[in-house]
């Protein structure tokens, strides 16, 4: 039905018509979005036409009910066919409830609230019009001064594809098609963008195809299994091409190997880039080499509305190309619905009272508080309800606590940090003070943050970066605290108080001067609407860090990049052995200063009784492993039971640690759960030199525990 449909719809479009199906466009281009609903600004330079507005396929960034309905309306008088625009956004962890960053909510190890997270975005999304969201982004990353590391859920592909998989269930359900509370997701962004050299955001990418398939793949092609209706193309080059531009990458690969036949979609300018990068001479080359590469839909640059025609004309492009591109964008308007009703779920009064509802924001602060991480606790958290506390540092009553992409939610109402605390103790147990700026501090703070915790019983240090300081252009070369915050660390130290640092931030840091100061150090990142609530729930004990890091908090920024799932090396360091000439660092170790999956509780937990069913697995024979966790602590609380193996011996070389499973469990003191995991021959598979992915008979040891470095070891042999 939907291809008889569409396919009619093309063979009666102009080509002028369905050359604007594929350019995507920023609100303020359409009426109905402004007073004017003209071309203004800067983009009349890029000579787009009232006509070609008038058939454009999408809008980019427009939601709101009122407004998309407005816009539709103006659009659907205009529009010749009475086709309607797909609305698109970056809801990205929350439509107005905003919820932790990804990289925090990747912490949680908990894929059941983050599908939870992604459903609630998608309601209040498609109530407010909106019907496709730039989410996931699934791009793995190992360095941490790459600001984008706050979109991403870690360093390990098995993990990223989980989460991938989670936040396409929550955005799609079932079948978006049918459910008007769903939005359609688009996987971002294809292919490695996470992997810059430097950290530096936009800059090159380049490895080998191996490690490609083997760890930045993964992700991408879960969340496409899941059902991702859309991709987003990478604005990096990959092996010496733009992704933008990259048949081998799209074509061969998406289409032709993996079967994808959605919709695809440029980065923001990446197809003109596509000059800039030194692979198309104009813009009538970037338009051919794009859409021949398989972009269909140009976002925010012109390059296809003003040569696609001519280069049809001359004979450069077949006009069958644009009309497979035309058609796999009426069949997503198809699926959605727009046909039937090109408003979809758009409805203000609805809007009222799912956007920003209380259920939402108690989802968000449960989210928020199994994301915090707690990397650091010497005998002062949780505190006393009965302690005076000196709360103090930028973030003591700073609004910026959602984080980049934080769609319309509001920092006015996310809950602050001293308001968390309040709805904890009597004010008058309470004192506060900036003590710095976020990057600026002068003696005058200092004083009044020394005067503030004169009386208290304990310092809670509220420290961190500015959101604009992550996210995308927001690379960092020193990733330590800005000087301003180390230095009000260093002041605070001085009056010898039990000092608790809680922090506010997009991506691992290097912590020295901090964890050095303090007893106790929370990793809160940025925790949404609900922060303050959430960080005062953890201080308090109301709940219990569960939190595990999925990206390595490097030792310092030289070590970079440093992530779990490495390789050992001709000459591995021995374990407190010193001599020269081992792969090593003459001034730091090698080891990250907190490594993949760790985390503290309030409780402790012990492993024992392990079974394996064999020591021996075969393609048709899997292992079975069981192993006893017991709560051996006076507080209930959850443990993140981990999994990993490690190959030893390969026709390439093997990582020391690759996760294969987890389950977080919630154990009361005293508890002893049974946790079961089975391991097969198939997670066991690699990429060969020669690019076939399959698993070799031999030694494997496999490790369970609480972390990539606490684990226990067994071995066992796959044999084929
Ligand atoms: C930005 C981002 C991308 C986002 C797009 C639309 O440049 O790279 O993630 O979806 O533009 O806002």
């Amino acid at each position: 039905m939907i291809k008889q449909h569409s396919s009619t719809l093309v063979n009666e479009m102009t080509l002028d018509e369905k050359i604007a199906q594929l350019i995507q466009l920023a609100t303020h281009f359409y009426k109905g979005a402004t007073e004017e609903g003209q071309i203004t600004g800067p983009i009349e330079e890029m000579g787009i036409t009232g006509d070609t507005v008038q058939n454009s396929g999408s809008v980019l960034g427009a939601s709101g009910a009122k407004t998309t309905k407005s816009i539709q309306k103006a659009h659907l008088n205009d529009n010749r066919l009475g086709i309607p625009l797909l609305f698109m956004s970056d809801i990205i962890h929350g439509y107005k409830t905003i919820f932790p960053v990804p990289l925090a909510m990747g912490c949680s190890w908990d894929l059941e609230l983050a599908e939870k997270s992604a459903e609630i975005a998608a309601k209040e999304a498609a109530v407010s019009g909106v019907h496709v969201t730039f989410s996931p982004m699934v791009d793995l990353t190992r360095d941490p001064r790459w600001g984008r590391v706050m979109e991403s859920t870690g360093e390990d592909p098995f993990l990223n594809s989980e989460f991938a998989k989670a936040l396409v269930r929550g955005y799609q359900g079932e079948d978006y098609t049918k459910d008007n509370d769903r939005v359609a997701a688009c996987v971002k962004h294809f292919a490695a963008y996470g992997a810059p050299e430097g950290g530096r955001d936009y800059n090159t990418v380049d490895m080998s195809e191996r490690q490609l398939r083997e760890y930045y793949l993964p992700a991408y092609k879960a969340a496409l299994d899941e059902g991702c209706a859309m991709v987003m193309t990478a604005f990096n080059i990959l092996d010496g091409v733009p992704a933008t531009g990259n048949k081998r990458l799209m074509r061969d690969l998406l289409r032709e190997e993996w079967g994808f036949d959605g919709v695809v979609i440029s980065d923001w300018g990446a197809v003109k880039e596509l000059i800039h990068h030194g692979y198309a001479e104009d813009e009538k080359d970037a338009a051919q080499k794009g859409l021949k590469a398989g972009v269909d839909i140009e976002m925010m640059t012109p390059c296809y509305v003003h040569h696609l025609k001519t280069l049809v004309e001359e004979g450069s492009i077949s006009e069958s190309l644009i009309d497979e591109a035309v058609l796999r964008i009426l069949e997503l308007k198809e699926k959605l619905g727009l046909f039937e009703n090109p408003y979809r779920a758009a409805d203000e009064e609805r809007e009222k009272e799912i956007v920003f509802s209380e259920s939402h924001r108690k989802a968000a602060r449960e989210l928020a508080a199994k994301s915090s991480v707690l990397l650091k606790n010497e005998g002062v958290l949780p505190l006393d309800r009965e302690q005076k506390v000196a709360l103090i540092g930028p973030f003591a009553e700073h609004d910026d606590l959602l984080g980049p992409w934080s769609w319309i939610g509001s920092r006015e109402d996310a809950v602050k940090v001293r308001e968390g605390f309040e709805s904890k103790i009597d004010s008058r147990q309470l004192s506060s003070a900036k003590g710095s700026d976020i990057s600026a501090v002068t003696s005058s703070q200092i004083n009044e943050a020394r005067r503030s915790a004169e009386n208290a019983d304990v310092i809670v240090l509220a420290l961190g970066e500015e959101s604009d300081m992550s996210g995308e252009a927001g690379s960092r070369a020193d990733i330590r605290l800005p000087e301003a915050q180390l230095k009000l660390v260093e002041e605070m130290s001085k009056l010898n108080k039990p000092m608790v640092a809680v922090l506010f931030n997009g991506r691992p840091l290097d912590l020295h001067g901090v964890v050095d100061k303090v007893d106790a150090v929370l990793e809160a990142w940025f925790p949404g609407s609900e922060a303050g609530s959430a960080v005062a729930d953890l201080l308090y004990g109301d709940a219990n860090p569960s939190g595990r890091l999925t990206m390595s908090f490097p030792y310092s920024v030289g070590q970079v990049p440093v992530y779990y799932n490495r390789y050992n090396t001709g000459r591995p360091q021995k374990k407190g052995v010193q001599e020269r000439f081992v792969s090593q660092y003459l001034d730091i170790p090698n080891e990250p200063l907190f490594p993949f999956g760790f985390g503290l509780s309030y409780t402790t937990f012990s492993y024992s009784d392990v079974t394996l069913s064999s020591s021996v697995i075969k393609p048709e024979q899997p292992l079975h492993l069981t192993v006893n966790v017991t709560n051996t602590g006076e507080v209930a609380g959850d443990e993140v039971v981990q999994l990993y193996v490690r190959d030893i011996t390969g026709e390439v070389v093997r990582p020391l640690r690759e996760l294969k499973g987890f389950k977080k469990i919630w154990l009361e003191p005293g508890e002893t759960k049974e946790v079961a995991f089975t391991l097969t021959e198939e997670q066991l598979r690699y990429y060969h030199s020669d690019l076939s992915h399959e698993s070799d008979a031999g030694k494997f040891n496999l490790y369970i525990g609480a972390n990539s470095r606490d684990a226990a070891e067994y071995a066992f042999e796959l044999i084929k």
